[in-house]
Protein backbone atom coordinates (compact mmCIF):
# COMPACT_ATOMS: atom_id res chain seq x y z
CA UNK A 1 0.00 0.00 0.00
CA UNK A 2 1.95 3.38 -1.27
CA UNK A 3 -0.50 5.22 0.90
CA UNK A 4 1.49 4.70 4.21
CA UNK A 5 4.87 5.11 2.32
CA UNK A 6 3.42 8.39 1.52
CA UNK A 7 1.56 9.05 5.10
CA UNK A 8 5.17 8.72 6.46
CA UNK A 9 6.66 11.55 3.57
CA UNK A 10 4.68 14.13 4.52
CA UNK A 11 4.89 16.63 7.56
CA UNK A 12 3.38 19.83 8.55
CA UNK A 13 6.00 21.68 6.49
CA UNK A 14 7.40 24.89 8.43
CA UNK A 15 10.04 26.18 5.44
CA UNK A 16 8.73 26.43 2.50
CA UNK A 17 10.73 27.22 -0.85
CA UNK A 18 9.32 30.35 -2.33
CA UNK A 19 10.75 30.58 -5.64
CA UNK A 20 8.60 26.91 -5.96
CA UNK A 21 5.10 27.38 -7.24
CA UNK A 22 2.36 24.39 -7.46
CA UNK A 23 1.95 23.72 -11.04
CA UNK A 24 -1.58 24.23 -12.61
CA UNK A 25 -2.27 20.56 -13.46
CA UNK A 26 -1.24 19.56 -9.72
CA UNK A 27 -3.92 22.49 -8.58
CA UNK A 28 -6.84 20.80 -10.18
CA UNK A 29 -5.80 17.19 -8.51
CA UNK A 30 -6.17 18.46 -5.54
CA UNK A 31 -9.18 20.61 -6.09
CA UNK A 32 -11.00 17.50 -7.19
CA UNK A 33 -9.90 15.32 -3.76
CA UNK A 34 -11.38 18.22 -2.15
CA UNK A 35 -14.26 18.21 -4.06
CA UNK A 36 -14.63 14.55 -4.24
CA UNK A 37 -14.53 14.91 0.08
CA UNK A 38 -17.42 13.34 2.31
CA UNK A 39 -20.04 15.60 3.93
CA UNK A 40 -22.73 15.26 6.31
CA UNK A 41 -25.73 14.45 3.89
CA UNK A 42 -23.28 15.57 0.99
CA UNK A 43 -24.31 18.94 1.58
CA UNK A 44 -20.80 20.35 1.03
CA UNK A 45 -21.90 23.46 3.43
CA UNK A 46 -18.32 25.22 3.02
CA UNK A 47 -16.32 26.87 0.17
CA UNK A 48 -12.51 27.01 -0.58
CA UNK A 49 -10.33 29.74 -1.16
CA UNK A 50 -6.97 29.19 -3.14
CA UNK A 51 -5.06 32.19 -3.07
CA UNK A 52 -1.80 32.50 -5.10
CA UNK A 53 -1.66 36.19 -4.72
CA UNK A 54 1.30 37.01 -2.90
CA UNK A 55 -0.15 40.74 -2.04
CA UNK A 56 -2.97 39.36 -0.10
CA UNK A 57 -1.02 36.77 1.27
CA UNK A 58 0.62 39.60 2.91
CA UNK A 59 -2.30 40.78 4.31
CA UNK A 60 -3.20 37.76 6.09
CA UNK A 61 0.39 36.97 7.60
CA UNK A 62 0.03 39.12 10.52
CA UNK A 63 -3.64 37.27 10.70
CA UNK A 64 -1.65 34.73 10.79
CA UNK A 65 0.68 35.52 14.10
CA UNK A 66 3.34 35.78 11.69
CA UNK A 67 4.11 32.37 10.83
CA UNK A 68 6.58 32.36 7.68
CA UNK A 69 4.44 29.80 5.65
CA UNK A 70 1.97 31.65 4.33
CA UNK A 71 4.21 34.01 2.23
CA UNK A 72 6.73 31.32 1.53
CA UNK A 73 4.29 28.68 0.09
CA UNK A 74 2.64 28.50 -3.28
CA UNK A 75 -0.39 29.01 -2.25
CA UNK A 76 -2.74 29.40 0.65
CA UNK A 77 -6.06 27.28 0.94
CA UNK A 78 -8.46 28.63 3.21
CA UNK A 79 -11.71 26.80 4.58
CA UNK A 80 -14.73 28.17 5.16
CA UNK A 81 -17.73 27.04 6.50
CA UNK A 82 -21.14 28.48 5.81
CA UNK A 83 -22.71 30.31 9.20
CA UNK A 84 -26.21 29.33 8.77
CA UNK A 85 -27.77 26.46 6.98
CA UNK A 86 -31.26 26.90 5.38
CA UNK A 87 -33.69 24.72 3.53
CA UNK A 88 -32.62 26.39 0.52
CA UNK A 89 -29.13 24.61 0.78
CA UNK A 90 -30.69 21.60 1.21
CA UNK A 91 -33.07 22.33 -2.07
CA UNK A 92 -29.84 23.33 -3.71
CA UNK A 93 -28.29 19.80 -3.24
CA UNK A 94 -31.60 17.83 -4.04
CA UNK A 95 -31.69 20.05 -7.31
CA UNK A 96 -28.34 19.25 -8.19
CA UNK A 97 -28.71 15.41 -7.16
CA UNK A 98 -32.22 15.16 -9.14
CA UNK A 99 -30.16 16.64 -12.27
CA UNK A 100 -26.72 14.37 -12.16
CA UNK A 101 -28.57 10.96 -10.75
CA UNK A 102 -31.22 11.90 -12.95
CA UNK A 103 -34.10 11.13 -10.31
CA UNK A 104 -37.45 12.98 -10.44
CA UNK A 105 -37.99 15.92 -7.91
CA UNK A 106 -40.84 14.73 -6.37
CA UNK A 107 -39.35 10.98 -5.05
CA UNK A 108 -36.51 13.31 -3.22
CA UNK A 109 -39.50 15.33 -1.07
CA UNK A 110 -39.42 13.40 1.85
CA UNK A 111 -35.56 13.11 1.79
CA UNK A 112 -35.42 16.75 1.68
CA UNK A 113 -37.90 17.25 4.55
CA UNK A 114 -35.92 14.55 6.68
CA UNK A 115 -32.59 16.37 6.07
CA UNK A 116 -33.97 19.87 7.13
CA UNK A 117 -35.51 18.39 10.20
CA UNK A 118 -32.95 17.29 11.29
CA UNK A 119 -30.93 20.46 10.30
CA UNK A 120 -33.48 22.96 11.56
CA UNK A 121 -33.32 20.72 14.94
CA UNK A 122 -29.93 21.85 15.29
CA UNK A 123 -29.21 25.40 17.65
CA UNK A 124 -27.76 28.35 15.92
CA UNK A 125 -24.53 27.53 17.93
CA UNK A 126 -24.40 23.94 16.69
CA UNK A 127 -25.00 25.16 13.05
CA UNK A 128 -21.43 26.73 12.49
CA UNK A 129 -20.04 23.93 14.47
CA UNK A 130 -21.27 21.17 12.35
CA UNK A 131 -20.36 23.06 9.41
CA UNK A 132 -16.67 23.77 10.26
CA UNK A 133 -16.64 19.56 11.38
CA UNK A 134 -16.67 18.88 7.46
CA UNK A 135 -14.47 21.32 6.27
CA UNK A 136 -11.61 18.86 8.27
CA UNK A 137 -12.32 16.09 6.32
CA UNK A 138 -11.98 17.98 2.87
CA UNK A 139 -8.30 19.31 4.60
CA UNK A 140 -7.88 15.77 5.11
CA UNK A 141 -8.44 14.61 1.57
CA UNK A 142 -6.17 17.92 0.13
CA UNK A 143 -3.16 16.54 2.52
CA UNK A 144 -2.99 13.38 1.53
CA UNK A 145 -3.34 14.09 -2.15
CA UNK A 146 -0.75 17.00 -1.34
CA UNK A 147 1.60 13.58 0.11
CA UNK A 148 0.85 11.34 -3.07
CA UNK A 149 1.60 14.31 -5.43
CA UNK A 150 4.94 14.91 -3.67
CA UNK A 151 3.60 18.22 -2.91
CA UNK A 152 4.60 20.09 0.91
CA UNK A 153 1.50 20.86 3.13
CA UNK A 154 0.83 22.47 6.75
CA UNK A 155 -2.57 22.17 8.11
CA UNK A 156 -3.01 25.58 10.27
CA UNK A 157 -5.11 26.62 12.81
CA UNK A 158 -2.86 29.49 14.16
CA UNK A 159 -4.91 32.09 12.41
CA UNK A 160 -7.39 34.69 13.54
CA UNK A 161 -11.10 33.59 12.03
CA UNK A 162 -12.24 36.89 12.53
CA UNK A 163 -9.18 38.87 10.61
CA UNK A 164 -9.65 36.16 7.89
CA UNK A 165 -13.25 37.14 7.56
CA UNK A 166 -12.73 40.90 7.52
CA UNK A 167 -9.73 40.81 4.75
CA UNK A 168 -11.68 38.26 2.99
CA UNK A 169 -14.89 39.83 2.97
CA UNK A 170 -16.44 36.42 4.33
CA UNK A 171 -18.90 37.28 6.54
CA UNK A 172 -20.64 39.39 3.93
CA UNK A 173 -20.98 35.97 2.44
CA UNK A 174 -22.44 33.81 4.92
CA UNK A 175 -18.95 32.08 5.49
CA UNK A 176 -16.00 31.87 8.14
CA UNK A 177 -12.46 30.95 8.05
CA UNK A 178 -12.67 27.43 9.64
CA UNK A 179 -9.10 26.19 9.05
CA UNK A 180 -6.31 26.81 6.58
CA UNK A 181 -3.48 24.77 5.23
CA UNK A 182 -0.23 26.10 2.78
CA UNK A 183 1.27 24.13 0.17
CA UNK A 184 4.25 24.20 -1.80
CA UNK A 185 7.69 22.85 -1.82
CA UNK A 186 9.89 22.29 1.64
CA UNK A 187 13.16 23.74 1.55
CA UNK A 188 16.48 21.76 2.25
CA UNK A 189 17.23 23.35 5.51
CA UNK A 190 14.06 22.64 7.09
CA UNK A 191 15.29 20.48 9.74
CA UNK A 192 11.45 19.52 10.64
CA UNK A 193 11.31 16.87 7.59
CA UNK A 194 13.85 14.92 9.37
CA UNK A 195 12.30 14.38 12.58
CA UNK A 196 10.76 11.29 13.60
CA UNK A 197 7.10 11.48 13.49
CA UNK A 198 5.58 11.00 16.89
CA UNK A 199 2.40 9.39 17.24
CA UNK A 200 0.75 7.16 19.98
CA UNK A 201 1.65 3.36 19.71
CA UNK A 202 -1.15 1.35 18.80
CA UNK A 203 -2.10 -0.43 21.73
CA UNK A 204 -3.08 3.14 23.29
CA UNK A 205 -5.07 4.52 20.31
CA UNK A 206 -7.32 1.29 19.14
CA UNK A 207 -9.15 -1.25 20.63
CA UNK A 208 -10.31 -3.95 19.03
CA UNK A 209 -13.54 -5.16 20.43
C1 LIG B 1 -5.92 21.35 12.60
C2 LIG B 1 -4.44 21.54 12.66
C3 LIG B 1 -3.91 22.78 12.95
C4 LIG B 1 -2.53 22.99 12.92
N1 LIG B 1 -2.03 24.26 13.08
C5 LIG B 1 -0.71 24.48 12.85
C6 LIG B 1 -0.19 25.80 12.76
O1 LIG B 1 -0.91 26.80 12.91
N2 LIG B 1 1.13 25.95 12.51
C7 LIG B 1 1.97 24.89 12.30
O2 LIG B 1 3.15 25.11 12.05
N3 LIG B 1 1.51 23.62 12.38
C8 LIG B 1 0.18 23.39 12.62
N4 LIG B 1 -0.31 22.10 12.63
C9 LIG B 1 0.62 20.97 12.40
C10 LIG B 1 0.69 19.97 13.56
O3 LIG B 1 1.41 20.51 14.63
C11 LIG B 1 1.31 18.67 13.01
O4 LIG B 1 0.47 18.17 12.01
C12 LIG B 1 1.49 17.62 14.10
O5 LIG B 1 2.42 18.06 15.05
C13 LIG B 1 1.95 16.28 13.54
O6 LIG B 1 3.16 16.42 12.84
P1 LIG B 1 3.31 16.08 11.28
O7 LIG B 1 2.14 16.70 10.57
O8 LIG B 1 4.60 16.72 10.88
O9 LIG B 1 3.33 14.60 11.13
C14 LIG B 1 -1.68 21.88 12.68
C15 LIG B 1 -2.23 20.63 12.44
C16 LIG B 1 -3.59 20.47 12.40
C17 LIG B 1 -4.15 19.11 12.03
Amino acid sequence: MQLIEHLKWRYATKQFDPTRKVPAEDLEKIKKAVQLSVSSYGLQLYKVLIIGDQELKKRLKPASFEQDQITDSSHLIVFCNYTEVKDHHVDEFLERKSKIQNIDMQDLVDYGDFMKDDINNKSNIEKPHWTARQTYLALGNLLTACAELKIDACPMEGFEPDQYNKILGLEEQGLNASVIATIGYRTANDQRQFADKVRKPEHQLFEVI
